[in-house]
Formats: C-alpha cells, sequence, structure tokens
C-alpha cells in the first residue's frame, strides 16, 4: 500500500472512493431517541452531498458503521463513504484508527484499490493524533492473512491518501503521518511473521529474517544458534531446544544512538519465540494443535518494534533479544521431573515440558542483564491462564516495579491497546518452590498467568521490568470491521510508545 498526505480540497481529489467519518450527535441520554449523524468536517461541500443520507434514517453512524453514496457531483471522487465514529461526545483517536481501518476493508473485497480518507475535525480531537491513528489504522485494516491461497481476491490497497484540512499545522500533520506509516508498516511485519506456519519460519529462519530487516534497518545484529547456548551455559534454554532437529536461534539485535548519553537507560526487549509448540513430552491435545505456530508472537512483536525504533530514532539505547525454539517430544527432549541449570545458576525442576517459554525467557532476560540492560521487557504468549483470566480482549501486564509498570500502562494508552495489571505478591512465590532444586516450572493449577510471571521475576532479579502475556490476544479468532481474523500485531505500538517514554 502507497500512502501519501494531501492538505487539499477533498471535494476536487480525484479518486475511486473517498471516505469521511460521522458521528451521532444526539444527546446520548435520551432513550431510543433517532440517531443525528453529522459529518465530522468543517469542508462546506458535503452539506449538498450527503444531506439526504444522513437524514434518511438508514445510518446511524454506529462505531465502524458504514454508508455508500454513488453520483456526488459536487465531488470528484467516483464513490463517496461514510464511516461512523459513535457518539459524538465521545469520539476518541482509537476510534478513528479503526474507522480507517474499516474504510480500508469496506474497500478491498469490492475491488476498489484506491482511497482517501478525510481526516475528521471534531472538538477535543487533536489532528496530529488523528493522522497518526487514522494511517496506524488503515495498514491494519489491509492486512489479510490468506498468504498461501493461489486465487487471493483481498489484494492489497494501491494508493491510500489521507486529506488534511487546509488550514491544519503542516509540519504536525506531516510528521504524526510518518510515525503513522512506520507503526502501521511495522506491525504489519509483525503478522506477517506470527502468520507463517512453523514449517516455513523455524527457528533458524526467524533469525534469517530478524538479520536481513537489522540490514535492511541499519540496526546491529548477531543471530547465534547451538554452540552459542552451550558457551553461555543457557541450560533452561537448551532444554527445550534440544528436543527439535530444527537448531534454536539467540537473536541479539543493537539499536545505539551516538548522541543518547553513556550512563543512560539501556531498555532490553526480549521475545518468546517458538515457532512451534507441541508442549514436547507433555504434548498438548491435537485440538487446536495448530495454532500454535503463533507461540513466536512475542518475539515477533519485538522484532517489529526494533523494526519501527531503527525508523523513528528515538535518543535511548535499545537491544532486541529474541529466544527461538522449536518445542518438540523426542528421543532427545527434555522430560519431566529433568533438573535444567539456568544461564543465571538457578536450577529449575520441569514439572511440564508444555511450560517452555519461561524457560526460553529465563535465560533471555538474564542474558539481556549481562549485555548490561537496566530495564527489561519481555512479550510472549505464555499461558492460557493468562486468556482465562482476561479473555481475548486485554493482554496481561506484569511488572516488578511500579513506576516501569504504570509507565507501560500509561504507553498502551497512548498507544490504544488493551493490556491489565495482574498483581505479583512475594507471596505467590511459595507455589513454584522445588523441593529437588530452586525453583519449579509450573505453579499449579491456579493463577497460573502469575505463576508464570513470578517464575520470570526471578531472573529479572531487581531490574526494573515488565512482562507481557499476549497469548489471548496475538491471534483474533474472528473478523472485526477494521482487521482480520488472524494475528493482530499486539504489543509493537505499546513497546515503541514506551520505549520512546524513555528518550532523552
Ligand atoms: N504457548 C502456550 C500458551 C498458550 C496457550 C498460548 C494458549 C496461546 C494460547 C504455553 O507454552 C503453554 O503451553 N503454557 C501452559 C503452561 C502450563 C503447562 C503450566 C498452559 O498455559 O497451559
Ligand atoms: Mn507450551
Ligand atoms: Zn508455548
Amino acid at each position: 500500500m502507497k500512502v501519501q498526505l494531501k492538505f487539499e480540497s477533498p471535494a476536487k481529489f480525484t479518486t475511486a472512493m473517498l471516505a469521511v467519518f460521522s458521528a451521532d450527535s444526539s444527546a446520548s441520554k435520551e432513550k431510543n431517541a433517532p440517531a443525528k449523524p453529522i459529518l465530522l468536517t468543517r469542508d462546506a461541500v458535503f452539506a449538498k452531498a450527503d444531506k439526504p443520507a444522513l437524514e434518511s434514517g438508514e445510518f446511524n453512524a454506529g462505531r465502524c458503521e458504514t454508508l455508500l453514496l454513488h453520483g456526488t457531483p459536487e465531488l470528484q471522487a467516483k464513490r463517496l463513504l461514510i464511516v461512523g465514529l459513535g457518539k459524538a461526545a465521545k469520539v476518541t483517536v482509537d476510534d478513528v484508527r479503526r474507522g480507517a481501518g474499516a474504510a480500508v476493508r469496506f474497500a478491498k473485497p469490492r475491488g476498489i484499490r484506491e482511497l482517501a480518507i478525510l481526516l475528521p475535525e471534531h472538538d477535543g480531537l487533536d489532528l496530529a493524533a488523528a493522522v497518526q491513528a487514522a494511517v496506524e489504522g488503515a495498514f491494519v485494516g489491509d492486512y489479510d492473512p490468506d498468504t498461501y491461497r493461489s486465487d487471493r481476491k483481498d489484494r492489497s490497497i494501491e494508493q491510500l491518501t489521507i486529506l488534511a484540512p487546509q488550514g491544519a499545522d503542516k509540519s504536525a500533520v506531516e510528521k504524526a503521518f510518518r510515525e503513522g506509516v512506520v507503526l502501521g508498516e511495522s506491525q504489519n511485519f509483525t503478522r506477517e511473521l506470527v502468520n507463517e506456519p512453523g514449517n516455513r519460519l523455524t527457528p533458524t529462519i526467524l533469525g534469517q529474517r530478524a538479520a536481513a530487516m537489522c540490514k535492511e534497518q541499519g540496526l546491529a545484529c548477531e543471530v547465534y544458534s547451538t554452540d552459542k547456548l552451550h558457551e553461555l551455559k543457557m541450560g533452561a534454554f537448551w532444554s527445550v531446544a534440544k528436543g527439535s532437529d530444527e537448531p534454536p536461534a539467540l537473536v541479539v539485535m543493537r539499536y545505539e544512538p551516538e548522541t543518547a548519553p553513556k550512563d543512560g537507560p539501556v531498555l532490553a526487549l526480549v521475545g518468546k519465540g517458538i515457532t512451534f509448540d507441541t508442549g514436547g513430552i507433555s504434548l498438548k491435545p491435537s485440538d487446536n494443535m495448530e495454532k500454535m505456530k503463533y507461540d513466536m508472537a512475542g518475539a515477533a512483536a519485538m522484532l517489529g518494534a526494533m523494526r519501527a525504533i531503527a525508523q523513528l530514532k528515538p535518543n535511548v539505547r535499545v537491544m532486541g533479544i529474541l529466544c527461538s525454539a522449536e518445542n518438540m517430544p523426542s528421543g532427545k527432549a527434555y522430560k519431566p521431573g529433568d533438573v535444567a541449570f539456568a544461564m543465571s545458576g538457578k536450577t529449575i525442576e520441569i514439572i511440564n515440558t508444555d511450560a517452555e517459554g519461561r524457560l526460553v525467557l529465563a535465560d533471555g532476560l538474564h542474558y539481556a542483564k549481562q549485555l548490561g540492560a537496566t530495564h527489561l521487557i519481555d512479550a510472549a504468549t505464555l499461558t492460557g491462564a493468562c486468556v482465562v483470566a482476561l479473555g481475548m480482549l486485554n493482554a496481561g501486564l506484569f511488572s516488578n516495579d511500579e513506576e516501569t509498570g504504570e509507565r507501560f500502562r500509561h504507553a498502551a494508552q497512548r498507544a490504544g491497546e488493551k493490556f491489565w495489571r495482574l498483581p505479583l505478591d512475594d507471596e505467590y512465590r511459595d507455589m513454584i518452590v522445588s523441593d529437588i532444586g530452586d525453583i519449579k516450572n509450573t505453579g499449579g493449577r491456579w493463577g497460573g498467568a502469575i505463576t508464570a510471571a513470578m517464575f520470570l521475576k526471578e531472573f529479572a532479579g531487581d531490574t526494573p521490568w515488565v512482562h507481557l502475556d499476549i497469548a489471548g490476544v496475538a491471534w483474533m479468532e474472528e473478523n472485526k470491521p477494521w482487521i482480520a481474523r488472524g494475528p493482530s500485531g499486539i504489543a509493537v505500538r505499546s513497546v515503541v510508545e514506551w520505549v520512546r517514554s524513555y528518550a532523552g
């Protein structure tokens, strides 16, 4: 999808379809009151074009509701699409993001390959924030996961134009537009990786894709495998990796701006990259096992975030660490009852080989600290228990440090992604104490997302750390008007926003 920003009259702009946002201006308190849709533009040309349609009662301007008009002689555009954003008093930039996605997803299956979106003008809505959200939403909407379908019909939009009001602050809008492109493209980059099946994305291939991205974006990157795991004594990571014929990949990426203060923070982004999770010897049931190709969504999110960071160039040092392996049962696989020796020196009793994510991350987090990280953040499709707790709407957010956790929560709010904080009281640690070694890799039936996080906390130690359990939200089961079902690309935007909050 090619994108451009224009400060031009929407009436004179020639395109296959012009999308304009609308909101319901009726007072929200009246019950069953008829909707009063208004267009969110100050351009007088629309008053005539849309009047009969808006007054017809057919369209209520509900969130992502659409109405298509043909034959509007006042406009150069072939078609006019009106996209609802809900109640006028409640419209947010998140609604704009989704509305833009809905416009794109309206166009795609209808063979409309060219689209212009007019930015909404609305009291309380910051225009720069709205342009960024609109571009992000358009990219998110443009993505479809049917990569390997021979008769792929839902082809991408070829040209998207964002039309900004002529009186707008040009430089602020242009900057926000460029940032929206970077974030939207990076989120889709992540989704493409998550969508790949296990046979097309092994740890080795994930390493190659990371190296290629880093080369393109000018990031330093090293990709290691088995020998390095042994050299670093990453016994937890290796326990998981050794059951597969596919060698593991340990990826270390570095973004080091020269201007960053020498004693400033060093942020480490650590991702779980299990390219397929069978459960190992504690084999998963076959129902839905195919979905476990997305068990590398945490690594893919960190990769997407590093891509965006390389382009946005915040003045702070960042490293990305991906811990990638395939969790397989075999004659070489680790077994329940085994004791693994983590890089940190801690011993881990293996109770269940399906609790493999925390093992690869244990060594990844410790290594990040050894490489000089002052702040840690990890993303992982870590537990089914997190999905039970929060459903498929919110991802789990944990932290060992109040300020750092809240900083992430606010960053996620700004980025328009939902994370919900869960507790990490010291008392939960009792649940992962082992008889034979230091800790065990499962904490029993209750509070599974928390005990998994407690396990990781052992390896974060005193370093401020954020843990994101994205198991429930990294893969969407249902199509939505603004996003296709499949990989969501969750965490990319929030992690980048969190990183930028540290820029000096
Ligand atoms: N990758 C899974 C978690 C998962 C579940 C991701 C559902 C996405 C959707 C993880 O490796 C796992 O298997 N966790 C176990 C842990 C248990 C054995 C303590 C789980 O959640 O059942
Ligand atoms: Mn597992
Ligand atoms: Zn897993």
